[in-house]
């Protein structure tokens, strides 16, 4: 049976998801893959820090080098977020004629253009599923399923950190700082928590989404941005006395000119994304032909952001097996036995 190598740059909260699903669902992973998917190299910042999964030691590497020069790594997955030296790695990467899916939204907010070209020139695929929304399906959504659609709204929660915190604050009537720190050990909020709560995860998510659905180039400083640094409890109790919750939005429209923003906004409680709790995140949208549609589920942690990679990294081997783009053929499943509970 073939096996298709894959380099993990980065093993944190997020990577050690994605080797957990490939060595867990192995099975099913490489019958959907056409190939056994196996992780040939991991680059980590130091080899002597303990990693939150059980790898064998011997992949670990702290000079990205040794991926590259693994002339067996045919996908790499960049999972280091920023953006130096994740830019310079998987450029290198996909100029090396590797696919490559990362879920560093700063990167290809960005730099997403120059990425994107390298990987066509290159003829290789470059896949990001898993930058906005964690484990919701949405780019791909967005680039196939809708693609018949003239998208004229994209409007959501799609941070999770901060949803998180909004939610605590609200139904607990919890601190701002301890709720953050609690989204930190949960391992939803980015190295540097500044980027959740100053709304710059959103905006980048937000430019992600727009280029996609609107069909255009988006410059990152094109959005305007308002963190939630500056809401207190009093905010959140009087919202909820009128009958409204507060949550961080992202909002992008597409009329005569294309409209992005990221800020705290009042919602009627009764709207589908004031329901929108805890660490979920949900984005709306808005097609001439579908109308209205909303995408909901977990926007950040290990399993959900390791879900979204590792559909990518099936795609992206199909297309390394077959040369073809990769949707999942549903003629590899098995019939299983159907084994009803007795009520
Ligand atoms: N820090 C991000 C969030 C992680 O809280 O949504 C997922 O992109």
């Amino acid at each position: 049976n073939k096996e298709i190598k894959i380099g993990l740059l980065g093993c944190g909260t997020v990577g050690s998801g994605v080797y957990k699903i490939l060595e867990g669902n192995a099975d099913s992973i490489s019958k959907k893959s056409g190939a056994k998917l196996v992780v040939n190299k991991i680059l980590v910042k130091d080899k002597t820090e303990p990693l939150v999964v059980d790898v064998n030691k011997d992949l670990l590497t702290e000079n990205f080098e040794d991926v590259l020069n693994d002339s067996e790594i045919e996908i790499v997955v960049e999972v280091i977020g920023g953006v130096n030296p994740a830019r310079d790695f998987v450029l290198r990467s996909l100029k090396s004629g590797r696919s490559v899916i990362s879920a560093n939204k700063e990167l290809i907010a960005k730099h997403g253009e120059e990425l994107l070209a390298a990987a066509e020139e290159n003829e290789v695929d470059f896949y990001f599923e898993a930058s906005v929304g964690g484990g919701i399906p949405i780019i791909s959504p967005l680039k196939e399923d809708l693609a018949g659609n003239k998208i004229t709204k994209v409007m959501g929660i799609v941070n999770g950190t901060t949803n998180y915190i909004l939610t605590k604050m609200d139904q607990e009537g919890a601190e701002f700082d301890t709720v953050l720190k609690k989204a930190q050990e949960l391992g939803y909020a980015e190295a540097d928590p500044t980027s959740d709560i100053e709304g710059y995860d959103a905006a980048y998510k937000l430019a992600i989404l727009a280029s996609i659905a609107f069909e255009s180039r988006v410059n990152i400083d094109d959005v305007y941005m308002e963190g939630i640094t500056k809401i207190t409890k009093e905010d959140i109790t009087y919202a909820r006395e009128l009958g409204y919750k507060l949550k961080l939005l992202a909002i992008g429209k597409q009329n005569e000119g294309i409209e992005l923003r990221v800020h705290p906004t009042f919602l009627p409680k009764e709207h589908p994304l004031a329901k929108v709790d805890d660490v979920f995140n949900a984005i709306f949208i808005e097609g001439d032909a579908i109308g209205e549609a909303m995408f909901y589920g977990p926007g950040a942690g290990q399993m959900p952001t390791g879900s979204a990679i590792v559909g990518d990294v099936i795609a992206a081997a199909r297309n390394i097996n077959y040369g073809a783009q990769g949707r999942i053929a549903c003629t590899c499943f098995d019939q299983k036995e159907v084994k009803n509970r007795e009520e």
